[in-house]
């Protein structure tokens, strides 16, 4: 056999919902129950960096994560990785004299390395940046020509989240018409530099693996919770147009209110599922110091306010947590960025001194 090697990289961050996707309608295609809007972060802090190598002496698909490999059989990345060999095209790259056809690509087998640079599996949208990343690396190595819109409904496949992280910026996940899943795609809502001032902090209260997956969770979600259907059905939908205009008029009153109003609603979701799901509510760790008094309220708590709107009238910042205790603050500004992260700082060692 022929002993080339033909590798392709590539960094894809993590995405913060702030209006959440919660619930399948289709569980092997990944469709959604809602639409969703997400902030994609900046490349620099939690993302995935993969690397996808093919050649002919590979006997098989193998991938690893942070070092360690991992079975691919039956997986979703073997569900990304068919959808790109279907599209792939020809490559040739004359100085190392290789030369692949299309059709070559379903006959060859590929390794991928991925690496986060931040806790996997602990709330943080984690397979969001991997499968993103996977699915956008893998396309560039086997040369496919379709845009965005169509990778992001194959990384879809592998991760609900991850179709969004195929955009910088504000990105919207349409749930779609179609039973295939065709029009179940990500679309950018606005650029990075269209709110460039937005901060966004995360409190990284325990980078222990959660304990209920988002699939099972979701699952249970979907066979139990009216609140569910409620909110899919009636909520969302309005909040979606609400969250399009505060982002697309840079209001972050509106903003700040929708993320903290979508993310308490999600975690009411996961309440009303039997058996329910205690996402921020795992006091079984140590690292406990932000989220230990009742998380929502941490801030509340600490700084000794009773509502949500007081903390934002105070520090003007919103709070999202996803399926996980992490804390995702968001401020306007790096004034308020400021003020609030020394306000957390000081509760942190006065939190420490009391103990
Ligand atoms: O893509 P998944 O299966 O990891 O689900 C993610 C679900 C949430 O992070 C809780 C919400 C969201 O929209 O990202």
């Amino acid at each position: 056999t022929e002993s080339w090697i033909l590798m392709a990289t590539g960094r894809t961050p993590t995405n913060i919902a702030v209006i959440k996707y919660w619930g399948k309608c289709d569980e092997a295609l990944i469709l959604p129950v809602n639409d969703s809007i997400s902030v994609t972060l900046d490349p620099d802090h939690l993302s995935a960096t993969t690397t996808v190598a093919v050649s002919p002496t590979f006997d098989r698909d193998r991938m690893w994560l942070n070092g360690k490999e991992i079975p691919l059989s039956g997986d979703r990345f073997q569900s990304c990785l068919r959808e790109i060999r279907k599209i792939a095209d020809d490559v040739e790259d004359e100085k190392k004299g290789i030369r692949i056809r299309k059709d070559d690509w379903q006959k060859l087998n590929v390794h991928i390395a991925s690496y986060n640079n931040f806790p996997t599996a602990a709330g943080l949208a984690s397979s969001a940046a991997g499968l993103a990343c996977f699915v956008f690396t893998l396309a560039k190595l086997m040369n496919v020509k379709e845009g965005c819109g169509k990778l992001s409904s194959i990384a879809r496949q592998g991760s609900g989240s991850a179709c969004r992280s195929m955009y910088g910026g504000f990105v919207k996940w349409t749930m779609g018409k179609d039973a295939c899943g065709s029009d179940s795609i990500a679309v950018q809502l606005a650029s990075e530099s269209h709110w460039n001032d937005l901060v966004i902090i995360i409190a990284v209260v325990s980078s222990k693996q959660k304990e209920t997956s988002s699939t099972t969770g979701m699952r249970d979600s979907v066979e139990t919770s009216p609140l569910l259907q409620h909110r899919a059905q009636t909520v969302v939908p309005g909040r979606i147009l609400q969250m399009e205009e505060a982002i697309r008029n840079r209001d972050f009153a509106s903003f700040a209110r929708l993320t903290c109003a979508d993310s308490n609603q999600f975690h009411a979701v996961c309440l009303d599922t039997s058996p329910p799901i205690f996402y921020m509510n795992d006091t079984s760790h140590r690292h406990d110091l932000l989220y230990h008094k009742d998380k929502p309220f941490i801030l509340n708590l600490y700084l000794n306010d009773n509502t949500i709107e007081s903390i934002m009238a105070k520090f003007q910042a919103a709070y999202t947590f996803d399926a996980g205790p992490n804390a995702v603050l968001i401020a306007p500004n790096r004034k308020s960025a400021g003020l609030l992260l020394q306000r957390l700082l000081f509760c942190f060692r006065h939190q420490q001194t009391m103990n």
